[in-house]
């Protein structure tokens, strides 16, 4: 059980560069499996759900090497379609989108349920209701996913729920299939068009990324490529919550300011400094942020991703916070742990209430899923005293070298392994 063991009060000052986008890498890497030439990405974070996922496809018989300058080359010619490990495919959610990609290759899939942050039921019926419209009979047995087509066909989809991991699952399934796929109500999150991009890189034809109607027609072949994935804007988020809650003054570079919108715009409601230029992002303090109202939402909503480590900043604001998750049903689990830091949070229903106090203070907190980590340690830059944040594993699934960047930022941050 890895440990952040941090000296609260400090404030961050500086510069920080944002790595590339979790919820991206692990989209574009099963896509790379769509064909059998080598494809290249650059800013691929060195993160665990990265690694993870590398070892499932090697598993499966890709060849995959991280290179000196940090370039992931993937190659997938030796590939088994019925090998996807069980044990590694319930460390992260996205390995559902090797459904899409097998099916689209060899017709055929058989995918172990994924794993993920507990936060919610997470259902995949929508997922099974846009294979099953491509033509595609899926059957779960004992805990797999078992899907098979002769030759997938184009179809009109209507998704019920604005679902990233079913829009993405579809659009994977429907790059090769015969005849053109629509996707109505489609998530519109910017990693969904960065996949695109890659998609379309490779030879595929996908229209409307980024839009809920998203048009595909179904190509023959694909062939490999180079891609850069877009910066991780939840990562970035996390760092100018925290350059706030400390009374700080960065500048996080690497991002993508219209990808932020929401969270900016909520930092200023707040009474923060926000200022933008091209790719980077200057968050000053001044003084105690005011309360604010929060509201998850599909994007370009408030990103359900950042809805815990904005609580945490809200938990020393002047005035009452009431935070609305509409995403997940159970996303407040670690409103117990800022509670134990001294923080004054209700939850009604899918509402967090958030009283606002003066200062937080530090103690042993544990990390109950990847975003909640970070929320705690948010508090724990701000705290008084020392916080020890536990089960950093959740944490190292999304954030790459977490603890170097605050402590690069002037945060008194080191790890400390059982
Ligand atoms: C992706 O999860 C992200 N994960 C999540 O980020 C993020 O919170 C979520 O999108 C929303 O933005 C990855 O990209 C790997 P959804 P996903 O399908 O695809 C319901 C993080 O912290 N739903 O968009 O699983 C579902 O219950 C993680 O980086 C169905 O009802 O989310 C939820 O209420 C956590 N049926 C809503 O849709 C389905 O078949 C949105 O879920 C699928 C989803």
């Amino acid at each position: 059980m890895s440990c952040l063991v941090i000296q609260g009060g400090r404030h961050l000052t500086g510069r920080v560069r944002v790595s590339g986008r979790k919820n991206a890498a692990v989209a574009v890497l099963p896509a790379a499996l769509l064909c059998e030439d080598e494809n290249r990405f650059e800013d691929l974070p060195d993160i665990r759900d990265v690694r993870t996922f590398s070892e499932i496809m090697q598993a499966m018989g890709a060849d995959i090497e991280r290179d000196p300058q940090g370039l992931l080359r993937v190659r997938a010619n030796g590939l088994s379609p019925s090998s996807v490990p069980q044990d590694l495919s319930k460390r992260l959610r996205a390995s559902y989108y090797l459904l899409g990609v097998l099916l689209a290759r060899f017709g055929y899939a058989e995918v172990p349920l994924p794993g993920g942050c507990s936060i919610g039921l997470r259902p995949i019926d929508q997922h099974i209701k846009g294979l099953r419209a491509l033509g595609a009979e899926v059957e779960l047995e004992h805990g797999v996913i078992k899907a098979r087509a002769r030759k997938l066909r184009g179809a009109s989809i209507y998704l019920d729920v604005v679902s990233v991991g079913a829009t993405i699952n579809i659009l994977l399934a429907a790059t090769r299939a015969e005849g053109t796929t629509i996707i109505e109500n489609a998530a519109k999150e910017p990693h969904v068009v960065d996949l695109a991009t890659f998609l379309n890189t490779m030879g595929a034809d996908v229209r409307g990324a980024g839009t809920d109607v998203i048009k595909v027609r179904g190509v023959e072949e694909l062939h490999g490529c180079s891609h850069a994935i877009i910066p991780d804007e939840i990562e970035a988020a996390t760092l100018m919550l925290a350059a706030a809650a400390t009374g700080g003054d960065v500048v996080v570079e690497n991002v993508i300011p219209k990808h932020l919108d929401p969270v900016s715009a909520k930092l200023r409601e707040a009474g923060v400094h926000v200022e933008e230029n091209g790719d980077w992002i200057r968050v000053k303090a001044t003084g105690r942020p005011k309360a604010v109202n929060v509201k998850t939402l599909p994007y370009p909503g408030f990103p359900t991703d950042a809805q815990q480590p904005i609580s945490a900043l809200l938990a020393i604001a002047d005035g009452t916070s009431f935070i609305t998750e509409t995403i997940w049903e159970r996303r407040f689990k670690h409103v117990g742990e800022l509670n134990r830091m001294g923080a004054d949070i209700r939850v009604e229903g899918h509402t967090a209430i958030i009283n606002g106090v003066p200062d937080l203070s530090g103690t042993e907190v544990r990390a109950t899923d990847l975003r909640a980590g970070a929320a705690l340690i948010i508090a724990g830059l701000m705290a008084k005293g020392e916080t020890k944040v536990c089960d950093m594993e959740h944490v190292d699934r999304g954030y790459e070298r977490i603890d170097e960047k605050l402590s690069a930022l002037g945060a008194c941050i080191c790890r400390s392994e059982p």
